[in-house]
This record gives C-alpha cells, sequence and structure tokens, in this order.
C-alpha cells in the first residue's frame, strides 16, 4: 500500500479562500488511477481551513461559545473540499470512501492521541481507497483542536507500514528558503534532521498547522518507520505517478 498526501498548496489557492483547483486534483486522480496501486490519501486543507481556522483561533484553544460556530464551518468546508477531490478521484475510476476525521479521530493538547484505524483497514480489504484530510477535532485538553494531514500520515504509516510515503506539495520538494520568494532558494535532495535549523519557520501564506519546519519533523520520525518519505511537485505533469511506479524523480527525500 502507498501512502499519498496532496498538499492544500496542490489542490487549492492557498492565498484565495476556498479556491479549489479541478484540473490538478483530476490530473492527480488520474495519475493515482493509472498506477492501479493500492493507495490510502490523505489531503490538506488549505484555502478551505487554514484561513477560516486562524479567524476564529481554533489553533490555540478554543474558549468561547462563538468558535464553536467557527469550528462549524471549517468543518463544512474541509468537508466540502473533500467532496471536491473524491468527486475528481472517483470520476478517474478510484473506489474511494471518505473518512472524516471529526468522526473518528480524537486530540490531546494538539497531538493525535486517538484515530479509530478500523474503518481503513475494512475498507481497504473491500478493495476501496480511504480518504481522510486535515480536520478540526476533539481534544480532551483544549475543547477542539486542529487536525493536519501530516498527523493523519504519521499515525496511519506507523498502523499500515505502506511501502512507500509520499508527500504532493506545488515545488519540488524542500528547499533552503521559499523558492516562490527567493530564486536563490536551493532544493534539499535528502533531508535528515541536521537540516532542520537552518530551515524557514515562517510560510508564505496563512497556515495554523506550522511551516514547513513543523512538516519535515513528521517526516522525519515517519520516516524511521517507513525508510524514507519523498516531497514532490504536483504541479509538474506526471511526477506523482513516476514516483508512485519507483522511477527516480526530481523530489526530496527524507530520511531519519
Ligand atoms: C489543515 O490540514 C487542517 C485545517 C486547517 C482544518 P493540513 O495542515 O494538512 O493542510 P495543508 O496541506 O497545509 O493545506
Amino acid at each position: 500500500m502507498i501512502l499519498v498526501k496532496l498538499g492544500g498548496s496542490v489542490i487549492t489557492d492557498k492565498g484565495r479562500y476556498r479556491t479549489f483547483d479541478p484540473d490538478a486534483a483530476g490530473r492527480l486522480a488520474e495519475e493515482i488511477a493509472n498506477t492501479g496501486q493500492d493507495v490510502v490519501l490523505v489531503h490538506g486543507a488549505g484555502s478551505f481551513g487554514h484561513m477560516m481556522a486562524k479567524e476564529h483561533r481554533l489553533h490555540i484553544s478554543v474558549t468561547e461559545s462563538s468558535q464553536l460556530l467557527g469550528a462549524s464551518m471549517v468543518m463544512s468546508d474541509v468537508r466540502e473540499l473533500d467532496l471536491e477531490v473524491c468527486r475528481r478521484m472517483s470520476a478517474k475510476g478510484l473506489p474511494v470512501v471518505p473518512i472524516s476525521p471529526a468522526s473518528c479521530a480524537v486530540m490531546k493538547d494538539g497531538a493525535l492521541h486517538r484515530l479509530d484505524l478500523e474503518p481503513f483497514r475494512s475498507y481497504l480489504e473491500l478493495g476501496m481507497l480511504p480518504v481522510t484530510y486535515g480536520d478540526v477535532v476533539r481534544d480532551e485538553a483544549r475543547g477542539l483542536s486542529i487536525c493536519s494531514g501530516d498527523q493523519l500520515m504519521a499515525v496511519l504509516a506507523k498502523e499500515f507500514g505502506p511501502s512507500k510515503v509520499i508527500f504532493v506539495t506545488d515545488v519540488d520538494g524542500v528547499f533552503t528558503s521559499d523558492p516562490v520568494q527567493d530564486p536563490g532558494a536551493k532544493l534539499i535532495e535528502r533531508v535528515d534532521a541536521s537540516v532542520l535549523g537552518s530551515l524557514p519557520r515562517t510560510e508564505r501564506n496563512v497556515d495554523v498547522t506550522g511551516s514547513i519546519f513543523a512538516k519535515i519533523r513528521y517526516m522525519i520520525d515517519m520516516a524511521s518507520l517507513t525508510g524514507e518519505c519523498l516531497v514532490l511537485n504536483g504541479k509538474v505533469p506526471g511526477r506523482l505517478e513516476a514516483a508512485i511506479r519507483g522511477e527516480d524523480v526530481i523530489a526530496s527525500r527524507v530520511i531519519s
């Protein structure tokens, strides 16, 4: 089984509230379908999650009742994004089944504490392709918190031992600085804990789940279980498909 995360930056415009990219999602769906491999798919929230979550300070703690309405709106928005993604997948012949973290996960002080894996297991056995996503989830300490797609990837990688873990983003991999803003940014082909200190800690767009620094920390943990994680550019046609097939592609390889 191959574990793939479609980052919010590749399926949405992270700078414009609730802007889905149907072409990118449809093409990536086709690339996955072409390989015929068993995949578990996670996707980020992009502009369907981060902006509104920040406005209501859902990533800090939920102490005011007005935040509950904000949380509910984010839950609906990410579900809508998930529906768009799933529709593109099934249009390419992938038998997807959406699994909502709001119903099957529990957080504790911002960490993913419990995830009911039974639905993932049973749908996989049935030959279906589970799809889950970054969401707002109950938190035993904070009331509610944000469960990122990266946190879900870490737990799914641990439980299912995938043969490959692939993070799809809008740039070629992990860079020394933001390549969109800095033409001198260099691709880091092999990423391990030694580069953490030099990674940028800020993001181009609103991001309540942390900068590339936070994401790489999860990937390094995952790599200790799965060997390596690939970070690659999903805006370049064919790259995800080639990586799933095991071909050598332009990417960063995260190792532990
Ligand atoms: C964020 O999930 C979830 C919410 C803001 C509700 P991710 O952190 O996985 O999303 P992207 O990939 O950065 O957009």
